[in-house]
């Protein structure tokens, strides 16, 4: 069942690639995003002028790429919330607010409360869901499936990589929707969003690198996770992964926010994961990063090939191929992964089982 990998984590961080296919192939005709498989009516998108996107963990952090590859394609506002925060603050929604309901299981008990309110406030709903015939798929107006096969690991992985698909997909959809995309830019983003499934090939060939970083991960107590912009997101999922599996203590952080507070706990020592995919923002990383260097943190930059990092400013440079900055989410996240999972083995962690924690929270 393991298919020869020691652990389902693995085996389905290297599963991303058909994965993504799987997701992305059935929603695009000529070229050209098409829901028509997935029953949605024509122009469903254009017609809402705000989203709102509700989910819990993993699939939240999904939301949070979704949320800017949404903004920046389809200029409208989207909101992301934690299920169990938003199911109680009761959250002001108009009629033209589509509300996406983001869960791997589908019986997440907060993200199913949350959809359920969003009913009640007669709101529509989208639930982009992995395990078909599950509750959030049966109670929302409308289901995306995710074809990323049963997920086993706790750690979610390969769900991640196919939430996001869609919704760069959506984002898509509506920057055309919207007049603010040509059909031409569509196709280009469109494949562009299958070549990322070649991009997860190539941070998977950095598979071994990682596995020695992680060694000198792996006695660390406290880690930091650094970002801007699509990076911030992707280092709160990086944070997660590694807590999650590796029981490392770790926080994740807007790169810019550090000096608010957060400095004050880099030592000597304390590793610093400093994602740097992103060009435009790379010379305020790079300045970020000296601030860690100078109070002694051992740095690992994650950046594109091409990319000009000195040594002096990071003790390891993992760079990825070279890829469109609104797609490096997708190879980025898998070094991420890897990491965490390299980091928990090496620690000899319960990698597919942690400590405390379910596969699906069913309870509150
Ligand atoms: O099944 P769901 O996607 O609704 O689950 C949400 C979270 O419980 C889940 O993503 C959790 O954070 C993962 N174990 C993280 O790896």
């Amino acid at each position: 069942q393991k298919d020869g990998y020691e652990h389902f984590m693995l085996k389905e961080i290297h599963e991303q690639p058909d994965a993504l296919r799987h997701t992305i192939s059935p929603r695009v005709k000529n070229g050209l995003p098409d829901w028509s498989g997935d029953g949605l009516p024509k122009d469903f998108f254009s017609r809402f002028e705000r989203i709102q996107i509700v989910a819990c963990g993993t699939a939240m952090h999904a939301g949070m790429i979704g949320k800017t590859i949404i903004e920046k394609l389809a200029r409208i506002p989207v909101e992301v919330d934690i299920a169990s925060e938003f199911r109680y603050r009761d959250p002001i929604l108009t009629g033209n607010t589509l509300v996406i309901i983001v869960s791997q299981s589908g019986e997440t008990a907060d993200s199913l409360a949350a959809l359920r309110l969003a009913k009640q406030m007669e709101l529509s709903t989208l639930a982009i869901v992995n395990v078909a015939g599950s509750s959030i798929a049966r109670e929302a107006e409308h289901v995306l499936y995710t074809f990323a096969g049963p997920e086993i690991s706790v750690a979610s992985t390969k769900a991640y990589s196919v939430q996001i698909s869609l919704l760069y997909l959506i984002a898509f959809t509506l920057g055309q929707e919207k007049g603010l995309l040509s059909e031409e830019q569509v196709r280009v983003l469109t494949r562009q969003l299958f070549a990322s499934a070649e991009a997860v090939r190539g941070a998977l060939r950095l598979q071994e690198r990682i596995e020695m970083s992680a060694k000198s991960l792996a006695g660390a107590e406290h880690l930091f996770f650094l970002g801007r912009g699509l990076d911030y997101a992707l280092a709160c999922e990086g944070s997660l992964k590694l807590k999650e599996v590796s029981y490392v203590h770790c926080e994740a952080y807007a790169a810019g926010e550090l000096k608010h507070g957060t400095i004050s706990l880099i030592t000597e020592g304390v590793p610093v994961i400093a994602l740097c995919t992103q060009t435009a923002l790379l010379p305020k990383m790079l300045s970020n990063i000296k601030e860690t260097t100078a109070r002694g943190a051992k740095v690992f930059v994650i950046a594109k090939q091409g990319e000009t990092i000195s040594q002096d400013v990071a003790d390891t440079v993992l760079l990825l191929d070279d890829f469109d900055d609104l797609f490096m989410p997708f190879p980025a996240v898998t070094v991420l992964q890897l990491i965490a999972y390299f980091t928990a083995r090496q620690r000899g962690c319960d990698i597919d089982k942690p400590r405390n924690l379910a596969k699906s929270v069913t309870v509150e």
